[in-house]
């Protein structure tokens, strides 16, 4: 039986219903301008202020993309586009909570749903861990400019630690090995190594231990993801409100960097242009997507939209056009600024500006990313809840987490969910694998949307779709080229991880959602769109 039923589609009709007028409703409030600032606010964030460095430098997994990580944006931003059209459709056409969990149901079937809805995870909940982990580290660096100093084992998390000490003691005893002559040219490597895992070791030493291990903990991160809990938990108009603020702010910031970075840049530093080649640009494109991830989140918003068929498309692509000009300039600029190889910090748009002794720019550039990087974590963490809530609904999930709190209008218990989640993952985890997990799990979700167009055009072609993907089947066929490419630039451990995440998820659908489903227990036989039984 469970092979028939976890085919079984939700029809359209029932999911544009699925908000029962007898329950509580969410409130429409977002419009066009507000819709494009949630996404500027969710897609401008760690990626630029933080992935950017590695993408062009190289590290542990990957080689650098050098000055050609404009061409990486670029390619990336083609990939986005394609997905983002797959996304206006659905969402013009779906206009319900829940994103491609709620496309995926009416589209390709249950299962292939949950395992949307579950994959989603990765996209919501666990890069808001890998961005709390870069606001912690900009919100520390900003403190530490004025002198105050988190305690290390306060402020990193232990894999980071261990991982910090192993670096800098292979390096110290290779160094050790080699004649003095040939120091040189590791001495900017370990000066990095030095700066960035000093702290990391100190934190390991100084550490007070519990049963033998040290307790390392990254506090601030934490810290910051409970107080944006609290912000969603008293609702989406304070939370657009709050990000459309900090959106602007952030934007400003950007442009500050734009302004004076032009007036440093050296045409030098953009030659050799590709130092390696198509691997580099390949793999700092596969990085720098964490960067544009964000634009689909406004789609999570779509029953707090008005007129949500003209205004989702809208948010969704004037969010990713504007945040592509950025990007590119940003690219260009920095990578004018100063040469690719020095980049691979964490800080690399205040470090373009502090290797030349331009210690006040670096500072402003640090405090708007603190900025920019809270403002990134509000539609993560109020979208994440909201998937959870059309999952309870649909009973794939328990129906506590279905809640919608009588004053606030927001789903209470899903919002506490996450917070906890999230809070926990940021302050034990490594920002690389949060972000290399992140993307797979997005890739894999945006290539699942794109298939989705496929099907709902050859099963429900009159259904009225107030925006249309040009060119189909081409169209979502490249979107999904476009993100199997990207995932296959992907670290091998990224891969097993994602597989096991998956795997996880399937046992949980054949244990629980499968038996819960409202679908499935509902009375409504020949519904359109079910496969026979
Ligand atoms: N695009 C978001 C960021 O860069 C995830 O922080």
């Amino acid at each position: 039986m469970l092979r028939f039923q976890c085919l079984r589609r939700k029809p359209l009709d029932q999911v544009l219903g699925a908000a029962d007028p007898s329950q509580p409703q969410l409130r429409r409030v977002l419009g066009p301008v507000r819709l494009t600032l949630l996404g500027v606010g969710a897609i401008v964030g760690a990626g630029i202020f933080s992935t950017v460095g590695t993408a062009a430098a190289g590290g542990a997994d990957h080689v650098g993309a050098g000055p050609a990580l404009v061409v990486s944006f670029l390619i990336v931003a083609v990939a986005c586009g394609l997905a983002a059209l797959c996304y206006s459709e659905l969402a013009a056409m779906v206009p319900a909570s829940g994103s491609a969990y709620t496309y995926a149901y009416a589209t390709l079937g249950e299962l292939v749903a949950w395992l949307i809805g579950w994959d989603l995870i990765l996209e919501y909940a666990i890069s808001n861990a890998a961005v709390a982990v870069s606001w912690s580290g900009y919100f520390q660096a900003f403190l530490a400019g004025f002198g105050l100093e988190v305690p290390a084992w306060l402020g990193t998390d232990l894999r980071s630690a261990l991982q910090s000490s192993r670096d800098l003691t292979g390096a110290l005893m290779s160094l050790s090995t080699l004649p003095a002559g040939l120091l040189q040219p590791d001495q900017l490597q370990l000066a990095g190594l030095a700066e960035a895992g000093g702290r990391n070791v100190a934190a390991l030493a100084l550490a007070p231990r519990v049963a033998g291990l040290p307790l390392v903990f990254n506090l601030p991160a934490f810290g910051i993801v409970l107080v944006v809990t609290w912000v969603v938990l008293i609702g989406i108009r304070e939370t657009a409100g709050f990000n459309a603020g900090l959106a602007v702010a952030k934007l400003a910031i950007i442009l500050f960097f734009l302004a004076l970075g032009a007036y440093y840049v050296q045409p030098e530093n953009w030659s050799p242009f590709a130092p390696n080649g198509l691997k580099g640009i390949s793999s700092a494109a596969a990085i720098i997507f964490f960067a544009y991830i964000g634009f689909d989140a406004v789609s999570t918003a779509a029953e707090e939209t008005r007129e949500p068929q003209r205004n989702m498309p809208i948010g969704i692509l004037a969010s990713l056009v504007l945040c592509t000009l950025i990007y590119v300039a940003v690219a260009i600029v920095l990578t004018g600024m100063v040469k690719w190889n020095t980049l691979g910090n964490a800080e690399p748009l205040a470090f373009a500006f502090s290797s030349r002794g331009l210690n006040w720019i670096a500072g402003v550039i640090a405090l708007g990313a603190v900025l920019a990087t809270t403002s990134a974590l509000v539609p993560y963490q109020a979208g994440q809840p909201r998937i959870f809530f059309a999952m309870a609904r649909d009973g794939l999930l328990p129906a506590w987490a279905a809640k919608v709190h009588p004053r606030f209008r927001t789903p209470y218990w899903a919002t506490l969910l996450t917070g906890f989640i999230v809070a926990v993952c940021s302050s034990v985890a490594n920002i690389n694998e949060l972000v290399e997990l992140t993307n797979i799990g997005t890739l894999f979700a945006f290539a699942l949307v794109a298939a989705g167009i496929l099907v709902l055009r050859r099963t429900d072609p009159q259904r009225k779709r107030p925006f249309r993907v040009p060119l189909v089947p081409w169209v979502p066929l490249a979107a999904m080229g476009c993100c199997v490419y990207l995932m296959l630039e992907l670290p091998a451990k990224t891969w097993w991880r994602f597989v096991l995440w998956m795997a996880a998820g399937l046992v949980l659908y054949v244990l629980y959602g499968s038996r819960r489903s409202r679908l499935r227990n509902s009375p409504a036989p020949g519904r359109s769109g079910n496969p026979p039984s």
